[in-house]
């Protein structure tokens, strides 16, 4: 099996044990990982990926592993909700707003105050709803339908989609302001034909599921019949091989399970799909992608930080007080730094504003500059031990030795 577990986190492993999540392919876990990883930085996340891929587990990790844990988290689906409602569902209305508003009502954005709401399908909200969106996630105020009052409220906002946001946004469907403040971090779920075994497994554990749920003997999946599974595009991703599960387990109960038969269950079964090989050295580009992008997204946070702290510059007490290297900032934005889930590549280039003892990690660095000094950085916080360095920077230690030789830094 082309499956290296040592290289998935044991936070990793925990959440997929927590949630239910089986499979093991690097893009999957790099999906995991990454909604660990901005769960504590009270960000907007976009979710996107192919229908039934999984998305919806996302949002409840990102709740999960946030400080916002205690407080609610709201799963609204967009595009179940009529058009003429979703405002008042969403952001409450006054008595007598609309025939039918009888007495006022609280929306979700009011409900989840300190919390978290899932939105779901993000891409089917009407424009009315998407400017008040906008506003609320830029301000944190909203208004109820039928009110003139400004209320305000403290959201993070998970959004999923299936569609193509940009397509979207090309064809005025999407407002373009909004989609970039949604999609401030980008997870990306893989269709289920590039996850290899995990196919295998995870119809392996559905067979399980639904033998013990029907009281009735598991059936058996035969070589010739994983073969057609491991080739198969399924259009339906993970949703449609459970389906097709649960029909062999009820009418194949402790049966065989050939390619013939299984053929019966996958329209198009007889167009094979060949997955792209992957190579490790792709799953470090895409590794390397990741650390990037979220570097990248932070440095524009950051240069915005410290143009807002520049203005509010600390008195001669304040800097004794921050001799020390490591600190907790009170920052007067929506982007907050908690504690031991931060990642430390944004720890290090957040705390460089504020700190007087530690060179600026971001200011006028390249990526690969601020990569290499978040590296040099925990190696020495480290004491040169490798194994605690990839463990305190969430990367495979194989990474971190590539990226050691990369760098020059040994
Ligand atoms: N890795 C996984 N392990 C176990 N179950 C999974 C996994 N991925 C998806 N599932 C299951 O597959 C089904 C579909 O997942 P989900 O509803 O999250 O899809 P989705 O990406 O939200 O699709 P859509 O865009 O159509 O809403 C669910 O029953 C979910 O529990
Ligand atoms: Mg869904």
């Amino acid at each position: 099996m082309p499956v290296n577990i040592p290289d998935i986190s044991p936070e990793v492993q925990q959440a997929k044990m927590r949630f239910g999540i089986v499979g093991n392919a690097p893009a999957l876990i790099a999906a995991v990982t990454r909604a660990i990883q901005v769960a504590p930085i009270d960000l907007s996340v976009l979710i996107t990926g192919e229908s039934g891929t999984g998305k919806e587990f996302f949002p409840q990790i990102i709740h999960a592993y946030s400080p916002r844990k205690h407080a609610r988290y709201i799963a609204v689906n967009c595009g179940a909700i009529p058009e003429g409602t979703i405002d008042s569902e969403l952001f409450g209305h006054e008595k007598g707003s609309f025939t039918g508003a009888v007495s006022a009502r609280k929306g979700y954005f009011e409900e989840a105050d300190g919390g978290t709401i899932f939105l779901d399908e993000v891409a089917e909200l009407p424009l009315t709803t998407q400017a008040r969106l906008l506003r609320v996630l830029e301000s944190g105020e909203f208004l109820k339908v039928g009110s003139s009052t400004v209320q305000r409220t403290n959201i993070r906002v998970v959004a999923a989609t299936n569609v193509d946001m940009l397509e979207a946004v090309r064809s005025g469907r999407f407002r373009e302001d909004l989609y970039y403040r949604l999609s401030t971090v980008q997870i990306t779920v893989p269709p289920l034909r590039e996850r290899g075994n995990d196919i295998l497994l995870l119809a392996r554990k559905f067979a399980s599921d639904f033998s013990e749920r029907y009281s009735m003997p598991p059936v058996t999946i035969e070589e010739s019949a994983r073969n057609v599974m491991l080739h198969y595009r399924w259009p339906g991703n993970v949703r449609q091989l459970k389906n097709v599960v649960e029909q062999m387990a009820l009418f194949h109960a402790g049966g065989k399970i050939d390619a013939d038969e299984i053929r019966q269950y996958l329209p198009d079964a007889t167009v094979s799909y060949s997955p792209a090989v992957t190579s490790s050295a792709h799953s470090y580009d895409h590794e390397r992608e990741l650390l990037f992008n979220m570097i990248f997204r932070m440095q524009s946070e950051i240069d915005r930080l410290r143009e807002e702290i520049e203005h509010h510059r600390p008195s001669a007490a304040d800097v004794a007080a921050k001799s020390q290297k490591v600190e907790v900032i009170e920052m007067p934005t929506s982007l907050v730094r908690y504690g031991e889930h931060t990642h430390p590549a944004f720890s290090a280039a957040i705390e460089s504003p504020v700190s007087e003892t530690v060179p600026p990690a971001a200011a006028g660095m390249t990526l690969e500059e601020t990569e290499r000094e978040t590296i040099r950085r925990a190696l020495e916080n480290n004491g040169g031990r490798r194994k605690d360095t990839a463990r305190e920077l969430n990367i495979s230690e194989r990474t971190l030795y590539r990226k050691i030789k990369d760098y020059g830094l040994e």
